[in-house]
């Protein structure tokens, strides 16, 4: 998809749609709709579709007019935007997505979008809306015979005339590098088990790299006999079971002239495929297993986005991929394991395999020098059972830090719900054999599981979202397809954009 900004006067803009923001704002059950946005001869076009009492305003309704009077556009497409007085940049991020799902499969390859005037400001308006229409073109459809490669060829943001045009120009560049750059990670995502194992992932990594030709990003991939080399015991001990090799996936981002520290740590889940290892899970939905991965797609796409935008501050990206396997060589429940750290962990459930893995691979981001720590995973149910698909879980050792997050999220407008990690949830990961067990038992099962992980990194600040239930979205919406969300990508690269000043 191809995205340009065009300052013309939107009567004049020769296209197969012009789509604009219709807002109700009428008191209670009398609508009132309006389109947002102060250009006259598309008010006029819509006037009378408006007045008719047809359409409502109502959020992601959508009325095409055909041949509207007084615009060079072949179609004004009107999408609801809900009430006015709610309606904000996420909002305007969905019905961007909204425009551009609408229209794919009418066979419509071309749109310019009506940049609606909002209360944050032109850059926040135009940021939301290239992120909206680059998450509303990413489909899951890759292996349909009858695939129409159904993609939007060029998406034009008509910014109000007299804006500041190079302003503009640099939102939209970098509005794009988010928005490739998490359907990257959704690609990866959407990849099943026999056609993303570790090796698949490591290559994707490496090819990623190769195209992002940066000189100041680099890419190692350390195999099983590395892995074991540096005693990740924790690690191992999930890889040992599959015949695919483990593939530790370490990328480093370092601009020339920053400063030694910070060092930002981005840790992901690499699980390909988990079937829960000895431990099995039950056969019904299985199949989802393949999106565990997740979070480690989400680091590789925050990587990229971060070595295009070039942020002045140092990354350390490790993905800790390898399969989640029963067989002759699988660890055992009641297994006793050394992680890298050297702190001995009885495994009681070998399906609660992320925080082995990412066990290790904090504990080697911390080696490599990192002074801030994110990690993303799809860790836990226990984080669907509270969260659900709406909110993904975070959890953060710092206060300083959390503060710093949360705005990032909020910029880049993620949902993500804070939770606790008290002390006291610590008793639930005792052991009476090692330093520590796997599992928490059935209560507050994402706490224990992110409490099992603060034993890794020790004093770092360090924030951890568990997005098992953001990761995937689980129906098609009017905005996103059915299938990997790419959460956690932006609010990352916000972050670093943030913590580089
Ligand atoms: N990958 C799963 C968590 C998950 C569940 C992701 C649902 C996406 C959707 C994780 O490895 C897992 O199996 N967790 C167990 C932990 C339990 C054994 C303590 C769980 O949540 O059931
Ligand atoms: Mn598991
Ligand atoms: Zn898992």
């Amino acid at each position: 998809m191809k995205t340009t900004l065009s300052c013309s006067n939107p009567a004049e803009i020769e296209t197969e749609c012009l789509a604009v923001v219709v807002v109700d704002r009428g008191e209670k059950d009398k609508p009132a709709p309006a389109v947002l946005g102060v250009d006259q001869a598309v008010q006029n076009a819509a006037a009378e579709l408006l007045s008719s009492g047809e359409v409502s305003g109502k959020m992601f309704e959508t009325v095409v007019i055909h041949r509207p009077e007084g615009l060079k556009a072949r179609r004004l497409l009107l999408v609801g935007g809900g009430k006015a007085k709610d309606f904000s940049s996420p909002e305007l991020r969905k019905l961007a997505g909204t425009a551009v799902r609408f229209l794919k499969p009418r066979q419509i390859r071309s749109l310019a979008f009506l940049l609606p005037g909002m209360p944050s400001g032109t850059a926040d308006a135009v940021k939301a809306v290239i992120e909206g229409a680059y998450i509303g073109d990413f489909d899951p459809d890759t292996y349909k015979s009858d695939r129409k490669d159904q993609h939007i060829q060029e998406f034009t943001l008509v910014a109000p005339a007299g804006a500041d045009r190079s302003a503009l120009d640099k939102v939209l560049a970098e509005a794009r590098v988010l928005g490739e750059s998490q359907n990257f990670t959704r690609e990866l995502v959407n990849e099943p088990g026999n056609r993303m194992t570790p090796s698949t992932l490591a290559e994707r990594a490496r090819k990623m790299v190769a195209e992002v030709n940066s000189p100041h990003l680099s890419i190692e991939v350390l195999g099983p006999e590395k892995i074991r080399e540096l005693r990740m015991g924790a690690f191992w001990s999930v890889a040992q079971g599959s015949d695919e090799p483990a593939q530790l996936i370490v990328i480093r981002y370092s601009p020339p002239g920053v400063p030694e520290k910070p060092v930002l740590g981005l840790v992901g889940k690499g699980i390909t495929f988990d079937s829960g290892g000895i431990s099995i899970k039950p056969a019904d939905g299985m199949e989802k297993m393949k999106y565990d991965m997740a979070g480690g797609a989400a680091m590789l796409g925050a990587i990229r986005a971060i070595a295009l935008l070039e942020p002045r501050v140092k990354v350390i990206g490790i993905v800790c991929a390898t399969e989640n396997m029963p067989s002759g060589k699988a660890q055992k429940p009641g297994d006793v394991q050394i992680a890298m750290t050297g702190k001995s962990i009885e495994i009681i459930n070998t399906d609660a395999e992320g925080r082995l893995v990412l066990a290790d691979g904090l504990a080697y981001a911390r080696q490599l020098g990192a002074t801030h720590l994110i990690d993303a995973a799809t860790l836990t149910g226990a984080v669907v059972v509270a969260l659900g698909g709406v909110n993904a879980g975070v959890f953060a050792n710092n206060d300083e830090m959390y503060a710093r997050f949360e705005k990032a999220e909020q910029r880049a407008g993620e949902k993500m719900w804070r939770m606790p990690l008290d002390e006291e949830y610590r008793e639930q990961i005792r052991s009476g054999i090692a330093d520590i067990k796997n599992t928490g038992g059935r209560y507050g099962g994402a706490v224990t599981a992110a409490m099992f992980l603060k034993e890794f990194v020790e004093d770092t600040p360090w924030i951890h979202l568990d997005i098992a239930g953001t990761a995937w979205t689980e129906e098609n919406k009017s905005w996103i397809a059915l299938g990997p969300s790419g959460i956690g990508v932006r609010s990352v690269v916000e972050f670093v954009k943030d913590m580089a000043g």
